[in-house]
C-alpha cells in the first residue's frame, strides 16, 4: 500500500476503545449513551465487530447487517471513526458443529470441541473459504461507508495457546512447506542431523511435529506454522484488498511471547498495532517501564519507523494477569502517552463498556458497570483524550535512532530448545531489556530490528546472545563494522546457523574476522555464585574498577581483539573478559559474561559518550526518568516521563523549550511529579 493512502489515518492521534455493541442490542438506549460519553471522553475511533460473526450469519448463508448499520452510521454522525473487525477470530458455534474440519487437533491427534476463541485450523479451506465470505460481504457493504478508517483484521493470531494445530490437513501442509525447502529427504536429514539417536526419515510421512527433542524439526515446525498463520492472514485479507484498495489494514500483534514471526507478518500489514498489558505497581515499575518502552520501540522497528498504534491497553486493570494493580493516580496518562513518546499515533482501550457476562465481566472498561462518567477511570480517560487532541502535531512526526538492538524472534525460539550447559534461566528477553536500560535512562532512541534489517544506517548495533545466525547476518555485521560501525554482543552468540546446526571451528568467518576471538569453552554458574571482572588500565572505554559476573562465562582467546576487563576470579583469573577489535574503520566489543546492571550501565555510558549519539536532552536524568523524542521538520518533541512515585527534577539545559500542551515557556528546569510526564516543544531552526 502506498504510503499516501496512509494519510487520514496519520493526520492526528486516535483515542477510542474496543466497542462491543452487539452485546447489547436488546438495550435500545445504550447507542445513544455510549456515543454522547465517547464524544465526552474525547473519542475519536471505535474497534468494532471482531467478535460478531455469530450476529453477522446467525445461520449459515443468512446474514443480519442491521446493528452493523446502524452502528457504522451513528459513528459516522457522531464523526467517531470505526476500525472495523474481520470475524474471523471467533467462528460461530454452527460453524464449528458443521465442520469439524475447522477444530484444532491437539498433540495428541485429538480434535478439541468448539471453546473459546481464535482456536481454528489455519491451514483448513473450509475455514478460509467461510471467512473470505464474510469479509467480502463486509467490505463490499461498508467500502464506501464515511465511518471506515482502517481494517482491524481478527484478533490476535496465536493467542490462546498458539498455532498450532496437528491435523491431517496441518502435516500434509507441512510435508509440501518442508519439501519446498530442502528439495529432499537427505537434505533434511542432514539440516536436522536426524543421524542423532537414530531419527532419520524415509519417507516424508514420517514426520511428526511432536518431538521438543528434534530441534531442527521442532524449529522448522514453528516456522511453519507462523507462515501458515500469515498465509491465513493473506486469504483473509484478500476479499478486503480487492474491494477496499485504500483502506489500510493491520492486525493487532502480542508481545512475541507468541507463537508468530511478527516481521514476516509486518511485510504485509499497512499499520502495525499491538495490544499492550504491562504490570504496573508490583515492585519495579522502572523495570516494567523499559520493558514496555522496548516493546513500543518494537513495534515502531516492525515498519521502519513508521508510527503504530497501541490498539489495546486497559483503562484501570485486566482480570487475566494474576494480579493487577489500579494505575495509580498520573499513571493512566503517562502510561497511555508512553506509547506515543516511542511512535505510536493511538491510545485504544479494552473495552469501553463492560461485559455484563462471561470470563471478561470484571475486566477493567471506560464505563463500568456503575454506568456513570462519574468515575476515577473516566476522568483520566478524558483527559488523556484532550491530550491526544492537542498534540495533533505529532502525529506525523517520527522518532530516529542511531542505535539498534537485535532482537530476533526466530533466535529466540532456538535459543529455549536448546540445551547448554546452563538451560535454566537463559533470560533472552530480559537481557536485551537490560541491555537496553541504559540507553532508555539516558534518553537515547534505539531501534529494535530482527538480523534481516538493513544495519547500514545506525552508529551503534547490540545483540545479546545472537545464538543462531541466519545466513548473510555475520557478513553484514562485518560490512557494518568496516564501514565505521560499533557493533557489541556476547556470550551465547553466533553458535548455530539457521537450522541449529552447530558452526564449526568457532564463529561463522565473518563474526570471528569481526570479533578478533573466538571461544573455547562455556562456564555456567550455579545462583547465587559470582565472580569478578576487572576493568585493564587504560582501557579503550576508560572504565574502570570491578563487577560481578554470574551465570554464564565464556573462556575465549584473542585474536586480533584486544582485551579491555579481565576475568578476576575462578580458575581462568587473568583470562579477557570483554575484549574490542578494531575492524576496517570500526570497532566490535564482545563480552564473555553476563553482568549486572552497573557494568552494563557504565560500559554502554562510555559507548554512547565515544560514539557520541544523541540524548533528549544534555544533562543526566534523575533516576526512574526517561526521554523520549519525536519530531518532524519543524518540531522536536521530548516527552520526559517519571516512572516513579516520588517528585523529580529534570535539568533541561541549554535547549529552549515549549510546553507543547499549554504552549507557555519553560525554564531551564522542571518539576515532575511522581508518575508525571510533560511533553517540551523546540523549534528546529532550519
Ligand atoms: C486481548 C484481547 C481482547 C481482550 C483483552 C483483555 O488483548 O485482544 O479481546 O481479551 O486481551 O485484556
Ligand atoms: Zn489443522
Amino acid at each position: 500500500m502506498e504510503n499516501s493512502t496512509l494519510g487520514r489515518l496519520f493526520q492526528k492521534l486516535w483515542h477510542g476503545a474496543d466497542y462491543t455493541y452487539e452485546q447489547w442490542l436488546d438495550s435500545p438506549d445504550i447507542l445513544a449513551d455510549d456515543l454522547r460519553l465517547m464524544k465526552e471522553a474525547h473519542c475519536n475511533v471505535m474497534s468494532v465487530g471482531m467478535f460478531g460473526w455469530v450476529l453477522l450469519e446467525p445461520e449459515e448463508g443468512q446474514y443480519n447487517f442491521s446493528w452493523l448499520d446502524r452502528l457504522m452510521d451513528e459513528l459516522a454522525v457522531h464523526d467517531i471513526a470505526a476500525m472495523l473487525g474481520t470475524p474471523s477470530a471467533s467462528p460461530p458455534v454452527w460453524l464449528s458443529k458443521k465442520y469439524p474440519e475447522t477444530r484444532r487437533v491437539n498433540a495428541q491427534g485429538q480434535r478439541q470441541p468448539h471453546k473459546v476463541r481464535q482456536n481454528f485450523c489455519y491451514t483448513s479451506p473450509i475455514y478460509r473459504e467461510k471467512v473470505h465470505n464474510i469479509n467480502r460481504m463486509l467490505a463490499e457493504r461498508y467500502q464506501n461507508h464515511p465511518a471506515l478508517l482502517l481494517w482491524h483484521v481478527s484478533n490476535e493470531y496465536g493467542g490462546y495457546g498458539g498455532v498450532q494445530c496437528h491435523c491431517d490437513l496441518c502435516y500434509s501442509a507441512f510435508k509440501e512447506w518442508l519439501k519446498a525447502r530442502y528439495t529432499s529427504l537427505d537434505a533434511l536429514n542432514h539440516a536436522w542431523w536426524t543421524t542423532f539417536w537414530g531419527n532419520r526419515y524415509s519417507d516424508w510421512d514420517q514426520i511428526e511435529p511432536v518431538d521438543e527433542h528434534g530441534h531442527g524439526l521442532m524449529l522448522d515446525w514453528k516456522r511453519f506454522m507462523s507462515d501458515q498463520a500469515l498465509e491465513f492472514y493473506k486469504a483473509e485479507t484478500g476479499p478486503l484488498r480487492e474491494i477496499t484498495p485504500n483502506i489500510p489494514i493491520t492486525t493487532n500483534f502480542m508481545r512475541p511471547d507468541a507463537s508468530l514471526d511478527y516481521w514476516r507478518f509486518a511485510e504485509h500489514v499497512d499499520v502495525i498495532s499491538w495490544d499492550n498489558y504491562p504490570l504496573w505497581h508490583h515492585g519495579d515499575d522502572e523495570a516494567a517501564a523499559i520493558e514496555t518502552s522496548f516493546f513500543h520501540d518494537l513495534h515502531r522497528s516492525y515498519k521502519q519507523g513508521l508510527p503504530f498504534l497501541m490498539l489495546e491497553s486497559t483503562p484501570s486493570v485486566t482480570n487475566w494477569q494474576g494480579v493487577s494493580r489500579l494505575k495509580q493516580p498520573g499513571m493512566h496518562k503517562l502510561s497511555s502517552l508512553q506509547a506515543v513518546a516511542h511512535g505510536g499515533n493511538s491510545v485504544q482501550y479494552f473495552q469501553w463498556r463492560q461485559s455484563r457476562g462471561g470470563w471478561e465481566k470484571f475486566h477493567g472498561a471506560v464505563i463500568t458497570h456503575l454506568n456513570t462518567p462519574d468515575t476515577r477511570v473516566f476522568r483520566e480517560v478524558s483527559d488523556v483524550g484532550t491530550t491526544l487532541e492537542e498534540l495533533s502535531a505529532i502525529a506525523s512526526s517520527t522518532n530516529k535512532a542511531a542505535v539498534a538492538m537485535l532482537y530476533d524472534l526466530e533466535n529466540g525460539w532456538a535459543l529455549n530448545n536448546a540445551q547448554i550447559p546452563r538451560s535454566i534461566g537463559k533470560q533472552y528477553q530480559e537481557t536485551c531489556y537490560a541491555h537496553y536500560a541504559t540507553f532508555w535512562r539516558q534518553g537515547v532512541t534505539v531501534d529494535v530490528v530482527n538480523g534481516a534489517a538493513d544495519l547500514s544506517g545506525y552508529k551503534l548495533v547490540i545483540a545479546p546472545m545472537l545464538y543462531m545466525m541466519q545466513a548473510g547476518l555475520a557478513e553484514q555485521i562485518e560490512a557494518f563494522v568496516q564501514a565505521g560501525g560499533v557493533f557489541v554482543t556476547t556470550y551465547l552468540s553466533g553458535m548455530v546457523d539457521e537450522t541449529d546446526l552447530c558452526f564449526l571451528n568457532g564463529y561463522p568467518p565473518a563474526l570471528r574476522r569481526t570479533l578478533g576471538i573466538y571461544v573455547e569453552e562455556i562456564d555456567a554458574l550455579t545462583d547465587p555464585q559470582q565472580g569478578t571482572i576487572t576493568f585493564r588500565e587504560g582501557n579503550d572505554l576508560q572504565v574502570s574498577g570491578s563487577y560481578a559476573f554470574r551465570q554464564y562465562a565464556e573462556l575465549i582467546h584473542l585474536e586480533t581483539a584486544a582485551s579491555v576487563a579481565e576475568y578476576a576470579s575462578e580458575f581462568y583469573a587473568g583470562s579477557p573478559a570483554i575484549t574490542v577489535n578494531a575492524h576496517g574503520s570500526g570497532k566490535a566489543y564482545f563480552m564473555a559474561a553476563r553482568t549486572d546492571k552497573a557494568l552494563l550501565q557504565d560500559f554502554y555510558g562510555a559507548i554512547i559518550k565515544s560514539e557520541n549519539l544523541r540524548r533528549a536532552i544534555q544533562p543526566k536524568l534523575p533516576s526512574g526518568v526517561t526521554a523520549q523524542v519525536r519530531e518532524n521538520d519543524k518540531q522536536r518533541f521530548v516527552f520526559l516521563m517519571n516512572f516513579t512515585n516520588e517528585k523529580k527534577h529534570v535539568e533541561l539545559g541549554e535547549d529552549s523549550f515549549t510546553d507543547a500542551e499549554t504552549g507557555s515557556a519553560v525554564g531551564q528546569s522542571i518539576m515532575l511529579e511522581g508518575y508525571g510526564i510533560r511533553i517540551l516543544e523546540a523549534s528546529i531552526n532550519s
